[in-house]
This record gives structure tokens, C-alpha cells and sequence, in this order.
């Protein structure tokens, strides 16, 4: 790896990690998961929520950050029962396979390193792409490599930091239909989002364009390819019961992922790409 901009450096756990100084922002992408951990660009505090108590020695997935769901969101589906919830690349380790760029931006792309045999066991290849400059892209790229149908589901689980979770209005949502997963029920979202108790919802919607404020500026959080937006906060008890969240961070986090989540089936050679693009608003 030749680039002025990145420097592969090591966690304490022997974990590699590409730390990224650029001039329009500072970056750091996990080998482990492929998982971006920070962007902070120029003049600016981190847009992500990374728990301190994140597990950072490749035994479980990074909490907090951007983790990446594939090819499955939440529970493994039958045909794949056992395996882990919310799929495969959260934990495995990426190589490089691309960077381009210069002093206005900045592409990155990862493939697994056991992309082989996940082609194999599958039928799909994936790969991340991440673009860098005042803003950040995120493309989860999934190809079907197979001669048959192959259904996806899938997420960008992005943590994002916020100030404080009791002024958070999540706008753009509005009138839409979502699946309640802590009720169990269909609800319709009346107004902006606001966070009071714990939030686990998917909202059945290619909307693709939500803003939020951060308590230090507005964000932009556009999708394309989508078919859902998934909205959490654990809150303060199932914080608690999660060894790797910390206690109170579920005042200072919002999870908005978007995702696919309503029966995706990709063709044989055929090429998906879920995008999210985060942004300050204009
Ligand atoms: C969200 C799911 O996307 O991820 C929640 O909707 C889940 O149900 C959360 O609890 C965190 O998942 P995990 O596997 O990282 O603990």
C-alpha cells in the first residue's frame, strides 16, 4: 500500500486498521468487518457513535461505527439456521483491493479475504467501497455469481453520534408504515422521529432522503436501493445487558440504516449496490 493518505497501524488486539489523514477529514476503517470506525471531517467532531467498550480483538463484531449486514439482516433465515444474526462480513477480515483519489476525495474499495468461499457457499460476491471527502459514500456492492436466483437482505447499520437523544427529531418519515420489532406490530410514523424508550423499527420505505440535527450541525442521510430504513436505540436497560455498549451511550447514539429487508432477489448476474450517503445538509 502505496498512498499518501493511509497508513495501516495496529490495534492493542493486533487488529489492523487503515488510519486516514486527509485534508478534508480523518477516517479509520477496521480490517475486522471491513468496518469504517470514525469520520471526522476538517473542523469538524466525529459523525459516528463508537462504544468505548466496543469489543475491538476480532472475536465479535465492532459495536458502533459502521457495521455492515449481509446477506441477511437480523436472524439468520432458515435455510441458514445457526449462523450468525445479521450475516457474515461484520466479521471477517477485508483486504484492500482499491484507493484512488487526491486532495479533494478519497475511494477506498475492500473485498473479504475469504471471498472464495463465500462465493462458493452463496452464490454472491460483495464488496465495500467507501468514497471520503467533506462527506462520506458508502456502497455495499453484491454481485450474483451463480446460474440461479439468490434472495439478499441486508443493511448499513450506521451508528451515528448525536449530542443528545432527547433533542433528536429524525425528519422524513413521515406517513410512513413500520414494523414495531419490540411490539410486534405495523405502525404508521405520525410527524418526526423523536427517541423517548427503546426503538427497534423498520420502516418500509425507499424514501431516500432524512435529515437529523447532531447538536453541532444537520445531517443529510440519503439511501438509494433501498427498500427499508431501519431505526434503533436500545436504550438504557438493554444498554445494561450489553457487555460491549456502554451503559449511558444510548444517550449520545442513533442507529439509521438503510437496508433491504422485503424479499430483494437478485437474477444471475446480476449487480446490486446499496448505497448511504451522509452529508451536510446545504
Ligand atoms: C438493529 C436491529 O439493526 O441491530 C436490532 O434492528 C438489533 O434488532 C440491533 O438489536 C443490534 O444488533 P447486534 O447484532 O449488533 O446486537
Amino acid at each position: 500500500m502505496n498512498n499518501p493518505y493511509i497508513n495501516l497501524v495496529s490495534n492493542q488486539h493486533d487488529i489492523e486498521l487503515f488510519d486516514i489523514i486527509h485534508p478534508k477529514f480523518r477516517a479509520q476503517i477496521s480490517r475486522f468487518g471491513g468496518h469504517l470506525l470514525s469520520f471526522i471531517p476538517t473542523n469538524d467532531s466525529d459523525w459516528l457513535w463508537l462504544s468505548s467498550t466496543a469489543q475491538m480483538d476480532g472475536t465479535k463484531p465492532i459495536r458502533g461505527g459502521v457495521p455492515l449486514c449481509w446477506p441477511w439482516f437480523g436472524p439468520a433465515p432458515q435455510d441458514f439456521s445457526g449462523e450468525p444474526q445479521h450475516g457474515y462480513i461484520r466479521s471477517v477480515h477485508w483486504q484492500l483491493d482499491l484507493i484512488e483519489g487526491n486532495d479533494a476525495d478519497l475511494t477506498i474499495k475492500l473485498k473479504p479475504e475469504n471471498a472464495t468461499e463465500l462465493e462458493a457457499k452463496l452464490g454472491l460476491s460483495v464488496c465495500i467501497e467507501f468514497n471520503f471527502s467533506e462527506s462520506l459514500r458508502i456502497n455495499l456492492v453484491t454481485q450474483n455469481v451463480s446460474d440461479k436466483e439468490v434472495p439478499l437482505s441486508q443493511a448499513i447499520h450506521t451508528y451515528f453520534r448525536v449530542k443528545n437523544i432527547d433533542d433528536l427529531l429524525i425528519k422524513g418519515l413521515d406517513s410512513t408504515e413500520y414494523a414495531d420489532k419490540l411490539t410486534g406490530k405495523t405502525q404508521i410514523q405520525d410527524g418526526a422521529v423523536d427517541i423517548t424508550e427503546a426503538v427497534d423499527r423498520v420502516y418500509q420505505t425507499n424514501t431516500q432522503n432524512l435529515t437529523f440535527h447532531n447538536g453541532a450541525c444537520e445531517l443529510n442521510v440519503i439511501g438509494k436501493n433501498h427498500d427499508s430504513i431501519v431505526v434503533w436505540n436500545p436504550w438504557q436497560e438493554k444498554a445494561k445487558d450489553m457487555a460491549d455498549f456502554d451503559d449511558d451511550g444510548y444517550q449520545t447514539m442513533i442507529c439509521i440504516e438503510m437496508a433491504n429487508t422485503q424479499g430483494l432477489k437478485l437474477a444471475p448476474g446480476k449487480r446490486h449496490t446499496l448505497k448511504q450517503i451522509i452529508k451536510k445538509t446545504d
